[in-house]
């Protein structure tokens, strides 16, 4: 396939994609189309890498019903094959470790890089806002690539802000190391997404400076 090709495809689907709120209820999800969308939803960029997502996998029927009403009711949770909670994580400077240490064992790295790296990280997350904001941006950029990569395996998708995100940290037992960012509901369409339109490329941009 060309290179030309494989890019159009790519375009494809993001102008495919679109918020679907029925889906074929009961269908099970193959465990390597799981793994495939959480791996695409891994392969994110994020500030420093330093990977600020997790993902609560919300399968069994149970843990869907009690997912429904803190979700307002939104059909979506309990129809959808899997419900992925994306979170951020508000300590992901803890992640120097994790994710240099590796590459400087592997010689792909020199540790001076590395600390250098570990010093601008300390001192970015000593600013109050950061560790918000770098929490929910990164993990935004997953969540959006887990939805792309499940319409390119035949599913559809919705993001969801609708929920009480206090009283799902506290009925999932979230640890306060991370914030809820959004629920995406994963599945098969029983009904297409309804038609949703854009505002014009004028509306949105702006040439060089305001
Ligand atoms: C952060 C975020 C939160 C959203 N919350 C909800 C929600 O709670 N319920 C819902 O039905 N749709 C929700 N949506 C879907 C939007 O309504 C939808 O993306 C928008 O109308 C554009 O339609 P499209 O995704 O079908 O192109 C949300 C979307 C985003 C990005």
């Amino acid at each position: 396939m060309s290179q030309q090709a494989v890019n159009s495809e790519v375009l494809k689907v993001l102008a495919e994609r679109h918020s679907v709120k029925e889906y074929q209820a009961g269908h099970k999800m193959p465990k390597e189309h799981l793994e495939q969308l959480l791996l695409s939803a891994t392969q994110a960029p994020s500030s420093w890498n330093l990977q600020h997502w997790k993902f609560i996998v919300i399968e069994d029927q149970a843990y869907k019903e009690k997912l429904h009403p803190i979700a307002y009711g939104q059909k979506q949770i309990v129809d959808s094959s899997v419900v992925i909670a994306v979170l951020g994580d508000l300590e992901a400077n803890k992640n120097v470790e994790s994710v240099f240490g590796p590459l400087v064992a592997a010689g792909h790295m020199p540790k001076e890089l590395k600390d250098t790296l570990a010093g601008q990280i300390e001192g970015a997350y000593q600013h109050p806002q950061v560790p918000r904001d770098e929490a929910i941006r990164n993990a935004s950029l997953a969540a959006m690539q887990l939805m792309i990569a499940a319409k390119a395996l035949g599913y559809d998708t919705c993001p969801m802000g609708g929920y009480d995100a206090a009283r799902f940290a506290k009925e999932f037992n979230v640890p306060e190391r991370y914030v809820p960012v959004m629920l995406i509901s994963v599945g098969l369409a029983a009904t297409p997404a309804r038609g949703s339109s854009r505002l014009t490329l004028d509306q949105v941009t702006v040439s060089n400076t305001f």
